[in-house]
């Protein structure tokens, strides 16, 4: 994105991958406290390293460990860039290392929570222990140092870990045994914010509004006079870059919406009134939304195929077949707008080194740019999804519509096992709006990450009044998780299913048998199919 009246990516981090789970974690961090950061694999060069320009460097934790010679090294140039460092875990373990000092195998593995007691005044540190000399924080480490480099102080320690957090005040180089990044250490935040704002020296300018200013500003420096056409699917994604290009283009946005018959109830109503203030949006204007009602043509294409993958793709091939055709209709349209957010653009680079494994092929509308040939408006492509949704409440988006669970591009199509029809998804929809209504109603649906009804076409024998019922199953799905690679089944109140399950059978005439999903991520998945 470039510039307009303040630079807001002029001042940013850069957070070195040495492959932790947490590393996004710690760029969100970062971004919470107002300053830009991007993330880039350990062995970055030089070069780039300098074109970047980074006002401090954060170096991941990682799976190795550096007592191996042929694990990943930190970039030397980092140590000359006369900027501050933060190692986390494995980050200050490598840099002990290069630095001089010893890094070795621990008898005992630090795993979870641990104490931490402070060992000499530090200024990183300080808000740490603003209220006590000993806090807890939370390990996830083998290796520790041993031996500091020269230079280096020790400013807390631990039963497992001596030199818990060591710094170089000269220098600006710091290093921390435990995960300032996660949540579950004392003010691990306040220790980001310090070396982000106060000791690399960043104003904080990365704020929602600005965003959205920049973001405006780039969007019409991009597409000029151009006309721009969105896949609009109701999820916060899409969602948001609508609000965004509404604000910035206007009248020159056109949303395509496909009701593809594999939507829940009520969606495309939903989206509608999102978008015209129905809903309390208020100050947004008014976007050209044209729904295309291709529910037989998704059904039919549909016809005869029980294969997950299968049906994958024929939804996919169908819903570019659809949109091709409406954005045709539009003339003279040169841009396509994108959801794409930070995560998928980190994602598929990492998948340049053969670290993602695909386990289903999610669908979007990826193949759709090369065979329309239109070029890509993607407003935010530099946002984690917490990004995105305080721009899209900033751009008044409602709030029901962006704190709304995610939605697979294929729908009820998979939540469908095995062969689709139009009267099991006419089923699936009553069942899942019931679910979620009772889940809002009990206040539990901002308490779980997902949650959604799965129609099981197997027959089950079930009795209502005198009469005997020999009728489907439908299976309730709700998972607790961050990130959706992992996830635990969210542990409902019984008393919660059972008014579910009975308002189901009772309701939903087709139904004999309600279950519950008690399967985790791995080995399980999020969606049956
Ligand atoms: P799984 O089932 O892979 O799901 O554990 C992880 C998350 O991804 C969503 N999902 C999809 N999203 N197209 C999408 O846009 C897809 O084909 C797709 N398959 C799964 C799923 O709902 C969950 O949030």
């Amino acid at each position: 994105m470039q510039g307009t009246l303040r630079d807001i990516h002029a001042q940013r981090l850069l957070i070195l991958d040495f492959g932790s789970q947490y590393t996004q974690l710690i760029a969100r961090r970062v971004r919470e406290c107002g300053v830009y950061c991007e993330i880039y694999p350990f062995d970055i060069t030089a070069a780039e390293i300098a074109e970047f320009g980074p006002a401090g460097v954060i170096l991941s934790g990682g799976p190795e460990t550096v007592t191996e010679g042929t694990t990943p090294r930190i970039p030397e140039s980092i140590f000359e860039l006369g900027v501050p460092v933060l190692g986390i875990c494995y980050g200050l373990q490598a840099m002990a290392a290069q630095l001089g000092g010893e890094v070795v195998a621990s008898e005992l593995r630090e795993f979870g929570h641990a104490q931490i007691r402070s060992e000499a005044t530090s200024n990183l540190l300080a808000p740490v222990f603003a209220n006590a000399n000993a806090v807890d924080v939370w390990m996830s480490h083998g290796d520790k140092v041993a031996a500091m480099p020269a230079g280096f102080v020790c400013t807390a320690s631990s039963d497992n870990a001596p030199y818990a957090a060591i710094e170089d005040p000269q220098r600006q180089f710091f290093g921390v045994q435990f995960h300032p990044e996660v949540t579950h250490t004392d003010n691990g935040e306040a220790l980001i914010r310090r070396f982000a704002r106060e000791l690399c020296g960043c104003q904080g300018e990365w704020t929602a509004a600005n965003i959205v200013d920049d973001a405006i500003a780039s969007v019409r420096a991009q597409v000029g006079t151009d006309k721009v056409v969105l896949g609009l699917s109701g999820g916060v994604d899409s969602s948001v870059v609508a609000a965004l290009l509404a604000r910035a283009i206007g009248e020159q946005l056109t949303c395509i919406f496909v009701d593809n018959g594999l939507l829940r109830k009520n969606e495309s109503e939903e989206v509608r009134a999102a978008f015209s203030g129905a809903m309390g949006a208020g100050s947004l204007a008014e976007l050209n939304i044209v729904t295309v009602n291709a529910q037989e043509e998704f059904l039919s294409q549909l016809t005869g195929i029980d294969d997950p993958e299968a049906k994958r793709k024929v939804i996919g091939a169908t819903f570019i077949d659809v949109f091709e055709r409406e954005a045709k209709k539009l003339r003279d349209v040169n841009w396509l707008a994108q959801g794409t957010i930070y995560p998928d653009v980190i994602e598929s680079a990492a998948s340049k080194y053969g670290k993602a494994h695909v386990i289903k092929s999610h669908h979007n509308v990826g193949g759709l740019p090369e065979r329309m040939t239109l070029k890509l408006v993607e407003p935010l492509r530099e946002l984690f999804k917490d990004e995105v949704r305080k721009i899209g409440l900033h751009l008044g988006l409602p709030p029901s519509l962006i704190h709304r669970h995610p939605f697979p591009g294929p729908g009820l199509g998979v939540r469908i096992l095995g062969a689709v029809k139009h009267s099991y998804a006419d089923v699936l929809r009553e069942a899942d709006a019931i679910f979620i209504q009772e889940l809002r109603a009990a206040g539990l649906y901002d308490q779980v990450s997902q949650a959604f009804a799965v129609y099981l076409p197997v027959k089950s024998v079930g009795v209502v009044g005198d009469a005997r019922r020999y009728e489907h199953v439908i299976a309730l799905r709700a998972v607790e998780t961050i990130d959706f690679m992992t996830a635990r089944w969210a542990h409902l109140p019984y008393d919660f299913i059972e008014c579910v399950s009975n308002r189901i059978i009772n309701e939903i005439s087709g139904v004999s048998r309600v279950v519950y999903d008690v399967s985790s991520k791995p080995p399980a998945t999020i969606e049956w199919e």
